[in-house]
């Protein structure tokens, strides 16, 4: 096992092909942007593009940011037209001359940046006087009862877990802290459960497991990785799985946070 902490990996494609319920359920938070024709949008953590193009639909100028080389390469080819650069939400500011934006959207990302008074400030920075931060991520208890069952079986494997965690689910309370220490003002702020279908059946929490709990099975052999995999979703099933279909047991927070003119 190498001592360096593993990190997400990201699989374009993979993501594109499983987990393309992402973008579907994200345009709830586009509606609640309520993107207008010439505002100019960032779209931080943007994947592989689809919100930034639905943005862009509204006639609002949409820009889209992500630190994965893979999902930057991906969203560059689906959508040549919207300007896309790979950039740390943790640590991006605006480039020389360019103009701030009148709002920052993000879906399903913040909750990799663990870092999240960093990213406040950022979004802070990048924002016109007036302009509008509308996110929604993992809450607190997202993915609960997946997490617990992947982290007890890597556990048997002697893997210390909590040094490989890769998220940050916060509480409404914590977050709207953090917004409101920057300066934001919090306008709405909303934990609630969200059940997510995951698609292909009977294999979909595989496909779930492969694009997102990697970083769990770092260093296990290729047959560790799997008997490790298949326990957890034994584990899990009672909760999840229905017969049918796997239901992830997805949390989201939803902010709208404004700077003051
Ligand atoms: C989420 O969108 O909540 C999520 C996605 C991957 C891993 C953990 C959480």
């Amino acid at each position: 096992m190498s001592n360096q902490t593993p990190s997400q990996q990201w699989n374009a494609q993979h993501y594109d092909q499983q987990i393309n319920f992402v973008s579907e359920l994200g345009k709830g938070v586009v509606t609640l942007l309520n993107p207008q024709p010439g505002e100019r949008i960032l779209d931080l953590g943007c994947g592989t593009g689809d919100l930034a193009k639905e943005i862009s639909r509204s006639g609002a100028a949409c820009v889209g940011f992500d630190y994965s080389q893979e999902m930057f390469d991906q969203a560059k080819v689906k959508y040549p037209e919207i300007p896309f650069r790979q950039e740390d939400g943790e640590a991006f500011r605006l480039q020389p001359g360019e103009q701030p934006f009148d709002a920052v959207f993000s879906n399903a990302a913040l909750h990799w940046m663990k870092h999240p008074e960093r990213v406040v400030e950022a979004v802070w920075l990048a924002l016109k006087p007036g302009g509008r931060f509308v996110a929604e991520f993992g809450g607190a208890g997202n993915v609960q009862t997946i997490v617990e069952a992947i982290c007890r079986e890597v556990e048997a494997y002697g893997i210390d877990w909590r040094a490989r965690y890769p998220w940050y689910f916060p509480t409404i309370g914590e977050y709207a802290s953090i917004l409101e220490r920057q300066g934001f003002q919090v306008a709405y702020a909303q934990l609630y459960d969200r059940p997510t279908r995951l698609s292909d059946g009977e294999k979909g929490m595989h496909h779930w497991l492969k694009a997102f709990a990697g970083v769990f099975l770092e260093g296990l052999s290729p047959q560790q990785q799997e008997q490790a995999l298949a326990r957890s979703i034994q584990a899990m099933r009672p909760a999840l799985y229905n017969g049918e279909y796997w239901e992830a047991d997805y949390r989201r927070i939803r902010v709208y946070a404004v700077k003051p003119a």
